[in-house]
């Protein structure tokens, strides 16, 4: 339909809702305030998209009248107070721009100023506008809500809410930055007793007062989350999202908050309780749900130091506090009572204070040893750390506190660097999550390793127990050996001679079947398992296979164990890996286990065909694969020309292929954990066969989305989630297909990637994609006969797959479907800031890892096991 401009009854409702709009001054819908301008009591400002609104309100159970910005949702919450301290007592007051430019709330009845943006040397011509963000801008009447020309924003000079979009400064020339104060009660918006900020030093960190003193913080941040708050970076936890700029000129930086979800209407509130709440508008339910409370009101450990100096608070244990090793309570019928705030102290003095110097004065010596460091893990760093820019890695770190008396304790975090500490060890809580958090105290040397002196008795007492047990030792070995030597086992046979079929037992066991893909009936300890779905094998069959294990016949190494070659009498080829160390589960555990991971079978996932189990030798059957794995033809120069870009795409589908499959449509919903180029094989027309799967299942944790208390993985392809707080999920797998895809494109391993401006494969593609030069990144020797549409699109999924946030990575469903269309629509991806701190996580990691180094590869595995 068209509108004539002529009609009379138009032109008529035109000139009514002009003078309507004049008379009234504002329509709905109004955003901007100008010279000249008034708000009154019952008018408001609506920003454009209408989410926010300003203008007067009381608080509940009040008459007084406040000007104030709030959510116009069906729950009005407000976010940002102008007079707090001076509320209207009638209905006459308003807003405008005063004569000097400045925006002013006056007092109706005599026209007092109540409040003013009070900015010196403005033009008359200025104008205010509220943005979509919540941000009320005063402008020149020219740039009007051009934020980096604003005369003033209600963003600078927030009241008690953080709002996405604001932008925090953090600067240690300014110091604690207390920008946010709360509200006196819940009805009265005047300054109350609680403030927030940050607070700069050694590592920024929230923290929350309770007037001059402490009263919370977040922990310092490294990067990526904050490390005292527990599961920041779970999939589901709101609190992901935040972010540190890059120093600016002046050395500012500001954290700033983007929500994963941009239309989400969220806010973050300091209560007048001195509780920080995130609070998400919940559209069908018509209420805000709290996200996240800080401190915790169900962990009393949050408060800080509830447990005093060198205590250590841990909610879930009675007594909730415990003093650090090597120290004692400060008065211990108070402790004892439940009155922790006196904290600990030191058994024994340190023997730096001692003799007044450093530890590595020779006279000092004479004196006694010198002091030595306690680690502990899993605890929420202490606060008042200072940083050390000049020590890069931890032995330098270790060094310098070890070299200076004051330092009481040392921590060299990734992507914060070398903590230290002086003095005493404030607000310790233990927090359950597998980090890389291990913190150093200093303690008198008498006091390590459980600080009792031995006494010459025991010394004797000792003695004489360890001689008997030698004795006794010695006798089961010889027994044991007796026995072994009637069993058929193999142990004592040369390696590597070709006379195995004398080792086999065949009056006893059906020997290992030429045939193991059809139903056989092979027994172990006389009694038959499981009918047809896994086949068990007698362990001198396996050993007899492999010509005993031989080391010609070793495949390759990882971290569950060692990989050999064996063929059977038939002629039929298979690999058995040989498992390390004990698996954490008992016999039935393990056969049930293994006889469900028996029955995945995908065309993208190697073939587990039986398994052996003796005593403590498990072993896993698995089909050979003629042409190794991916990491053998992907980074070896000579061999890379073979893997042509159509092989390469064809793997990269096959092995999203397979990991859907573990993911989402096996029963049993698997998480790989550890996939990486080495665990991808090839068979002998190059389609990629995942191996390794259903390992964490069988090595502990079989949970779909839980916390670890064994990270079990490789570095570079570990999502910051799992390699910081030990969490994973699906997605933790989608990051490691990422990690891949790219590798796989560009030809060059993650772990040993070096140029001369990015320490990682991940930050390297990403500084070419947003330059939009990402075919750069392709292999040279791919870049000919590659498609670019489909190279890009390739780069652009592994780009969303490394995302920070395991919220914005896709599942392996998506990206199934991405790599199958034509030219599907992605969603852009956003910068990946984990990889740079990157080289310092390696440093972190190699404290206390086990590493096995493959034979075809130089990855390394980590596997942390920490008992609870
Ligand atoms: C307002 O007053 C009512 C009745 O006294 C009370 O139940 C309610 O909690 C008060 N609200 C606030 C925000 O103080
Ligand atoms: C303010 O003005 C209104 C009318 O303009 C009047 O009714 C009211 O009494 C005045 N209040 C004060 C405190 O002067
Ligand atoms: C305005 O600023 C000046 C100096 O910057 C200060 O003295 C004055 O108290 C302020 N006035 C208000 C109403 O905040
Ligand atoms: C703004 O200031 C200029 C000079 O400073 C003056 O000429 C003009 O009249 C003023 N306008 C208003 C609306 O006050
Ligand atoms: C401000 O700018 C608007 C349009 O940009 C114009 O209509 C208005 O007259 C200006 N107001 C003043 C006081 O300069
Ligand atoms: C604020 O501090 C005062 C003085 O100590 C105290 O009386 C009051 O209860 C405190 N208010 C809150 C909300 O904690
Ligand atoms: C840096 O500080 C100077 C002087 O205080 C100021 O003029 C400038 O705007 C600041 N730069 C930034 C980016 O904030
Ligand atoms: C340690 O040094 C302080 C001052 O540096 C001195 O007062 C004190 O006597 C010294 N103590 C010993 C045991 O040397
Ligand atoms: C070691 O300490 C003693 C005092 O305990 C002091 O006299 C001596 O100079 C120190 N030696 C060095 C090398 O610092
Ligand atoms: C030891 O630490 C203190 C406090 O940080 C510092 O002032 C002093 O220079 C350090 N001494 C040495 C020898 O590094
Ligand atoms: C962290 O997440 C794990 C699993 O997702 C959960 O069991 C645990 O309670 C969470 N811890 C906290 C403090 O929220």
């Amino acid at each position: 339909m068209e509108i004539n401009n002529k009609n009379p009854v138009f032109v008529f409702l035109v000139s009514f809702i002009f003078l309507l709009c004049s008379s009234a001054q504002f329509c709905y819908g109004v955003d901007t305030i100008r010279q000249g301008q008034t708000v009154a009591d019952d008018d408001t400002l609506v920003s454009e998209d209408e989410t926010f609104e300003l203008g007067f309100f009381s608080p509940e159970n009040s008459t007084l009248r406040f000007v104030g910005i709030w959510y116009k949702v069906d729950v009005k919450a407000v976010i940002w107070v102008a007079n707090r301290d001076s509320p209207i007592s009638n209905r006459n007051g308003v807003l405008r721009i005063g004569v000097d430019g400045n925006l002013v709330v006056l007092n109706g009845n005599d026209s007092s100023l109540v409040w003013s943006s009070n900015v010196s040397g403005l033009s008359n011509n200025t104008a205010a506008v509220l943005q979509n963000t919540g941000n009320f801008v005063l402008s020149n009447n020219e740039s009007i809500g051009d934020t980096s020309r604003a005369h003033w924003q209600s963003f600078d000079e927030p009241t008690d809410t953080f709002l996405p979009g604001m932008r925090v400064p953090v600067n240690s020339m300014i110091g604690e930055f207390r920008v946010f104060r709360s509200w006196k009660s819940a009805s009265d918006p005047s300054l109350g007793n609680y403030t927030m900020g940050v607070d700069p030093n050694g590592g920024p960190q929230i923290v929350i007062w309770d007037r001059m003193a402490r009263r919370w913080r977040s922990g310092q941040w490294n990067s990526v989350i904050f490390t005292g708050i527990p599961n920041m970076s779970n999939i589901a936890s709101f609190l992901y999202g935040f972010k540190l700029s890059q120093p600016d000129e002046n050395r500012t930086q500001y954290f700033t908050y983007d929500p994963s979800d941009p239309s989400d209407l969220l806010r973050f509130r300091l209560g007048w309780d001195g509780r920080e709440q995130q609070l998400r508008w919940d559209d069908d339910r018509k209420t805000w749900t709290v996200m996240q409370t800080q401190p915790d009101p169900s962990n009393i450990c949050d408060i800080y130091n509830h447990c005093g100096n060198h205590a250590v608070c841990d909610n879930l244990k009675a007594p909730k506090c415990n003093c650090l090793d090597g120290f004692r309570p400060r008065v211990p019928d108070q402790w004892s009572r439940g009155h922790w705030s006196g904290g600990c102290e030191r058994r024994v003095q340190l023997q730096c204070q001692r003799t007044n110097g450093t530890n590595t004065n020779t006279t000092a010596r004479q004196n006694g040893e010198p002091d030595g460091f306690k680690a502990t893990r899993r605890v929420k760093l202490p606060d008042s750390s200072r940083l050390l820019l000049s020590a890069t890695n931890v032995d330098a770190c270790a060094s310098s506190c070890l070299g200076n008396c004051s330092c009481s304790a040392y921590a060299f975090v990734s992507g914060i660097g070398c903590m230290i500490w002086e003095g005493d060890l404030v607000d310790l809580q233990h927090l359950d999550q597998v980090g890389n958090l291990q913190f150093f105290y200093r303690i008198h040397n008498s006091e390590l390793d459980g600080g009792r002196k031995i006494s010459n008795t025991s010394i004797i007492i000792i003695c004489v127990l360890g001689a008997c047990f030698l004795v006794v030792s010695i006798w089961l070995l010889w027994r044991y050996k007796k026995k072994v030597k009637r069993l058929p086992v193999v142990s004592s046979m040369p390696c590597c001679k070709d006379d195995d079929v004398a080792v086999f037992n065949e009056s006893k066991t059906k020997e290992f079947s030429a045939d193991l893909s059809g139903p056989t009936d092979i027994l172990i300890d006389g009694s038959q398992v499981n009918g047809p779905e896994l086949t068990i094998v007698n362990f001198s069959s396996v050993a007899a296979a492999t010509k005993n294990f031989c080391e010609a016949n070793k495949l390759g190494q990882g971290g569950f164990g060692t990989v050999y070659k064996g063929e059977l009498r038939g002629g039929q080829e298979i690999a058995v890996k040989r498992l390390s160390g004990t698996s954490g589960q008992g016999l039935e555990e393990f056969k049930n286990e293994i006889t469900l991971i028996a029955k995945l079978q995908h065309r993208n996932l190697v073939r587990l065909l039986g398994c052996s189990i003796e005593g403590e030798e498990k072993m896993l059957i698995y089909e050979y694969l003629p042409n190794k794995s991916l990491d053998y033809f992907l980074f070896d120069e000579s061999k890379r020309a073979l893997l042509d870009w159509r092989t390469r795409f064809s793997i990269i589908e096959g092995i999203a292929r397979g990991l859907l499959y573990l993911h989402r449509d096996s029963r049993l919903r698997i998480i790989h954990r550890d996939l990486k180029s080495s665990n991808i094989l090839l068979d002998a027309e190059m389609n990629p066969k995942i191996s390794d799967f259903g390992m964490a299942r069988i090595f502990g944790g079989n949970q779909n989305e839980a916390n670890t208390v064994r990270v079990v993985g490789t570095y570079g392809y570990m999502s910051p989630e799992y390699a910081m707080e030990g969490l994973f999920s699906v997605k933790s797998d989608v990051y490691s297909f990422g990690v891949l895809l790219l590798e796989i494109i560009s030809g060059q391993r993650n772990t040993s990637f070096r140029s001369s401006d990015h320490t990682s494969l991940i930050a390297y593609a990403w500084s070419l994609w947003n330059e939009d030069k990402a075919t750069e990144l392709v292999d040279p020797l791919i870049r000919d006969s590659c498609s670019t549409n489909v190279v890009l699109k390739c780069i652009h999924i592994g780009m969303l797959c490394v995302q920070d946030s395991a919220m914005h990575r896709p599942t392996m469903a998506a990206v199934v479907l991405m790599l199958e269309s034509e030219a599907p629509t992605l969603p852009m991806p956003k910068q990946p800031t984990y990889t740079s701190m990157r080289s310092l996580v390696d440093e972190d990691y190699s404290m206390d890892i086990h590493e096995t180094a493959s034979a075809s590869s130089k990855d390394v595995t980590v596997t942390m096991v920490d008992g609870r």
